[in-house]
């Protein structure tokens, strides 16, 4: 192919492409078989392909987390074989082949709500950030979503634009307060369809006070129940624990979602958390499942973070979501922002796979 016509800085340019857009190469030949053209969709400029979202996807090509990054050509070199393979066989990055996730229809009705409980014990593996952007992107769709900061560090309610230390009502008051209205400690954001119960350092008290209480465990589960016929999901961002604040979302919880990063220690401590998950349902909540394990901020630039992930997929099966979340600078900005990143950058990879990760949740919880 590359003798036939372009220069080598040309073909240089076709390799970076071709990872990304190999099949619209073909389709941009001219009639003697030279390259016009080697991005995706037709686009001009030879810029590699940016696809605003994963619905913008021309038919046969699929989510690909590592358009956002800059292709150099030594890295596109390396990931160009293994693209390829995805592409031909529909692979997804956890290297099982990747299912369609529908654009879910609008809802007639609202409630009762699924109780998702966003955990583990690990500190710094994406919890918060899941939380938001789950939430986020399921509102997007129409779902009626709340959000539980169960976090003494209120790390959710910041990244959501609220300062944690103004509040004067927050999920603490909530729990230790019989009598208090859940609409008194409610919070609307900026994203429409999605409210916050926020939390502060006070939280903290309530791990101590909990102690002494008559079904402890079950307190968020009482606090929320009212509140279950308003909302279609409740994400509630638990801290990394698995102490008794832990314990009572995950009483209260449907569901079970465990962000991992992928990094080499992500797998350690897991066995206690699905134990723990294990000990919830035999005793305090037989409804509870695990959803599923979200791998978070993975970079397919590097064998070590393609390593674990391939171990999280040997370890946990099914149980492991297609959607993997990369690794971008642009979360960390989000929280600066104080917003999610289907907002702050609507059409970024980040924010595409969320929306995605919010239809295979969905898919999941309508297979039930
Ligand atoms: N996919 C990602 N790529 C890059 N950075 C990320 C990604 N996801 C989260 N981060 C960043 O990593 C840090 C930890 O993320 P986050 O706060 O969501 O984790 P957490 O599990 O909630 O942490 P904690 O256990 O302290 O509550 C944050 O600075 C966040 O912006
Ligand atoms: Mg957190």
């Amino acid at each position: 192919m590359a003798a036939q016509g372009p220069s080598p800085e040309a073909v240089g340019s076709v390799a970076v492409h071709t990872f990304a857009a190999q099949k619209s190469t073909t389709a941009n030949m001219s009639m003697d078989g030279h390259h016009v053209n080697a991005t995706a969709g037709g686009q001009g400029g030879g810029e590699p392909a940016r696809f605003a979202d994963y619905e913008d996807l021309p038919e046969g090509h699929f989510y690909d987390p590592d358009a956002e990054y800059e292709p150099d050509p030594e890295y596109a070199a390396t990931l160009a074989p293994d693209a390829a393979r995805q592409r031909r066989e529909r692979v997804g990055p956890t290297g099982r082949p990747l299912p369609y996730f529908p654009i879910p229809g609008p809802l007639t009705e609202h409630g009762s709500a699924k109780v998702i409980a966003m955990c583990n014990q690990k500190g710094g593996v994406g919890k918060t950030t899941s939380t938001i952007n789950l939430g986020a992107a399921l509102a997007e769709y129409g779902r009626r979503v709340l959000l539980v900061d169960f976090d003494p560090q209120g790390a959710l309610s910041v990244g959501l634009g609220v300062n944690p230390m103004e509040l004067d009502l927050t999920v603490y008051n909530l729990l230790m307060e019989r009598g208090l209205a859940a609409d008194e400690v409610l919070l609307k954001t900026a994203v429409p369809n999605m409210d916050l119960l926020p939390s502060n350092i006070d939280l903290s008290a309530a791990e101590v006070q909990l102690v002494s209480e008559v079904a402890r465990e079950s307190t968020l589960q009482r606090a929320l129940k009212p509140l279950l016929a308003d909302y279609d999901y409740i994400v509630i961002d638990c801290q990394p624990s698995l102490g008794l604040l832990t314990v009572n979302a995950l009483t209260a919880a449907h569901k079970v979602i465990v962000p991992l990063e992928c990094e080499f220690f992500a797998l350690r401590g897991v066995a206690l958390l699905t134990e723990t998950i294990e000990k919830v349902q035999e005793r305090l909540n037989p409804e509870l499942e695990l959803d599923g394990i979200l791998a978070t901020m993975y970079d397919s630039r590097t064998v070590h973070s393609r390593e674990v992930l391939a171990r999280v997929v040997e370890a946990f099966d099914d149980h492991v979501y297609h959607t993997v979340i990369g690794r971008t600078v642009r979360f960390p900005e989000t929280t600066v922002a104080g917003e999610p990143i289907t907002t702050y950058a609507s059409n970024s990879v980040g924010a595409a796979a969320y929306r995605q990760l919010a239809r295979e949740v969905l898919a999941r919880c309508h297979a039930e």
